[in-house]
């Protein structure tokens, strides 16, 4: 974890990662350039800040942005925690890269690490805080089960998980939603429906895996999902 002000790119896959295929934040590797307009015009930003005040981050806390991309949510962290100390993950070379420019140019103190959800960068509980947003239903299914086994490894107890992307909990409120249908007939998002995220910590061994918060984006339903480490 970063104690500088600088900003880092790390290499943090195997031989065999590195041939490893991914989904990139915008479907294909070209569109990336076009993420944070994107990102921007689809108000993803409020959903970054809510997450950031679900997780409470304190200061000198350590936190990993799990699937960063240009790392808008791990800067929101900072933004409302300068002395959290910051690391994003991502598979995407190109993503970090440009997450490394835009942290630069804040001067906000930021170690980004290439690498997958289903290796995470930390020793055994060395984590307050793992955060992710709009990225798990880029995870093939049996690396989301490695990664929730993942965050409850590197989490100290006490420490929290805190999620958002579309989905919802079971049966909560409905199915007429905003987006609900695109997000059904996609099969990567359609995995979060009915509680998907939740079952995939409590599947790890998170004791109090729960829905804090929900939101109709004009995308779909959206969800946040916690858990604390015991
Ligand atoms: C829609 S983007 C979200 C980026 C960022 N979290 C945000 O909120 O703007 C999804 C990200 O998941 C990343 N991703 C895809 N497969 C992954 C994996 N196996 N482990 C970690 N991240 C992955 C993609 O490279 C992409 O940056």
């Amino acid at each position: 974890m970063n104690d500088t002000t600088t900003v880092r790119i790390l290499d943090h896959r195997t031989p065999e990662e590195r041939e490893r295929e991914f989904l990139p934040g915008m479907g294909k590797p070209w569109l990336l350039p076009l993420y944070d307009v994107f990102s921007r015009f689809s108000r993803v930003r409020p959903l970054h800040e809510r997450t950031v005040a679900l997780a409470d981050i304190a200061p000198g806390q350590s936190v990993l942005d799990v699937g960063c991309g240009t790392a808008n949510l791990s800067l929101a962290v900072l933004r409302a925690q300068p002395a959290a100390r910051v690391t994003g993950l991502d598979p995407d070379a190109a993503a970090l890269r440009l997450a490394a420019r835009k942290a630069s140019r804040l001067r906000e103190p930021l170690t980004l690490v290439q690498g997958f959800a289903e290796r995470l960068p930390a020793d055994d509980g060395s984590l307050d805080h793992i955060v992710s947003s709009l990225a798990l239903h880029h995870v093939p299914d049996e690396a989301r089960v490695r990664f929730g086994s993942e965050a409850l490894r590197v989490l100290r107890p006490g420490g929290k998980v805190t999620i958002v992307d579309f989905g919802r909990a079971d049966g909560a409120h409905g199915r007429s939603g905003r987006g609900h249908s695109a997000v059904a007939a996609n099969p990567h998002t359609a995995r979060n429906l009915e509680g998907g995220l939740l079952r995939l910590l409590a599947d790890a061994g998170f004791t109090d895996a729960r829905e804090v918060a929900h939101v109709e984006h004009r995308f779909g339903p959206i969800t946040f999902v916690q858990a604390t480490r015991d």
